[in-house]
């Protein structure tokens, strides 16, 4: 048998109810923020990755999906929704219109990682950037998007973490810092760390060696080094989330794993998950757009991961069922003709939205009632050559075992559907 390459999932139809509200919800509340849903390619010139995300980080050091096509292009696919959203701000001239640019995805990501709970090859993102806006006004704005999306999603034992990475000028003083303190532990950093340490030091912090990450936990904060701007800028930030009532907590150790941050990062947490508990990180990116050609433009976002979410409602079992979705009448039947007339019935009752099902595969009338029982639907009507003479037939309330009489035209079924519901 061949079986789905490692790192991937099949979403079965159970889970994909709980995808969709997750889905539908994201779409609401962008729509609350004015953000607009962009669809872009899976795959991408390698070199847009190289240098929007960094050719120090991990993703594009070791976990892009890189292949050459049949034109002797380097393609990748995309490890991440950021850049590309860059590139297309460039290429179709949206910074031309009034801004800021406020956009939205939904996307698949791949990264040739370890997999694991919560880390996958291939993973979907929710994500949102926000393009030509600078104020700390705009930092704050996302990130209580992304904790109203959170808190509509009614997780539990999410927690906000901040931070401030400083700009270029604050960055230069601090790699230098960094560069002395990771000096003197040369001898114990992994090979990639020590490429690191020449090219761009604060990607040691990230490092997921255990040796590396515990040198790393005494090196100096950038949050203790910012310049008079960031740290500014910083304050407003907190400012303006303390006034809207979002709760967060400051936490210097956040880097971020791509290259492009500046000034204010951000992830959320969760409680329920074990090493992969960030469910959606993000930040202000300042020099991004104008390093992938366009002109200086400054930008912000972020990206949940969708895989991620589900682990957290899977942890809170019982909201599970509220996403199963059940027949509202079961029609069974006895006879060629009954059936016949029961999927014309069935198909006007689906133009009215009532969700109604039959038998498709000629079991008994016992079996038809025992079928409606397991796909737990909320009604149910037998239909045979005597309902068929007199129109009329039985409606059950599968959950109380009430009876009401009704006729067999669409129009009274829904009806009373609708109202034994209600
Ligand atoms: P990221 O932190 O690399 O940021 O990914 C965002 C989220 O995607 C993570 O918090 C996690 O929930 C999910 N994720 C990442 N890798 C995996 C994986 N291998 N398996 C499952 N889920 C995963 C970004 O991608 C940035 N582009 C976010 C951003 C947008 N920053 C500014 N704008």
């Amino acid at each position: 048998m061949i079986t789905k390459p490692r790192g991937t999932e099949d979403v079965l139809p159970e889970e994909s109810k709980l995808w969709q509200y997750i889905e539908n919800t994201a779409r609401r509340v962008c729509e609350l923020y004015g953000y607009k849903e962009i669809r872009t390619p899976v795959f991408e010139h390698t070199e847009l990755f190289q240098r929007g995300v960094g050719d120090t980080t991990d993703v594009v050091q070791k976990e892009m999906y890189t292949f050459e096509d049949k034109g002797g292009r380097s393609i990748t696919l995309k490890p991440e929704g950021t850049a590309t959203l860059v590139r297309s701000y460039i290429e179709n001239s949206l910074y031309a219109n009034p801004q800021p640019t406020k956009l939205s995805y939904i996307i698949p990501c791949f990264r040739y990682e370890k997999p694991q709970s919560g880390r996958l090859r291939e993973f979907h993102q929710f994500g949102i950037e926000c393009f030509g806006a600078s104020t700390p006004t705009t930092d704050a704005e996302v990130i209580s998007l992304a904790y109203m999306f959170l808190k509509e999603l009614k997780l539990t034992g999410i927690r906000l973490n901040i931070n401030s990475i400083g700009c270029p000028v604050c960055k230069k003083d601090y790699n230098q810092k960094l560069r002395a303190y990771f000096e003197n532990y040369r001898g114990e950093l992994c090979p990639t760390c020590l490429e690191r340490l020449e090219k761009n030091p604060m990607r040691i912090i990230d490092c997921k060696s255990e040796i590396c990450s515990r040198i790393a936990k005494d090196a100096p904060k950038m949050i203790d080094n910012l310049c008079e701007d960031c740290s500014t800028h910083f304050e407003g930030v907190k400012e303006r989330l303390d006034n809207m009532g979002v709760e967060y907590t400051v936490n210097p150790d956040i880097v971020r794993g791509l290259d492009y941050y500046t000034k204010t990062v951000f992830e959320f947490v969760s409680d329920a998950l074990g090493a992969q508990s960030t469910v959606c990180g993000g930040g202000r990116y300042s020099g991004l757009v104008e390093e992938l050609g366009g002109k200086p433009a400054d930008g912000i976002g972020f990206a949940a991961g969708l895989e991620r979410l589900i682990l957290v409602f899977k942890k809170q079992q019982e909201q599970l069922n509220e996403f199963d979705s059940v027949p509202d009448l079961f029609v069974a039947t006895m006879g060629e003709t009954a059936e016949k007339f029961a999927q014309k019935l069935i198909f006007e009752l689906r133009q009215k939205g009532i969700h109604a099902q039959q038998d498709l595969c000629g079991r008994s009338l016992k079996a038809q009632m025992k079928y409606a029982d397991k796909l737990s639907s909320k009604f149910s009507i037998v239909i045979g050559d005597t309902e068929l003479e007199q129109n009329s037939a039985n409606l059950k309330n599968m959950t109380n075992g009430g009876i009401t009489e009704t006729d067999l035209s669409a129009d009274a079924l829904s009806e009373k559907i609708i109202q034994e519901v209600k």
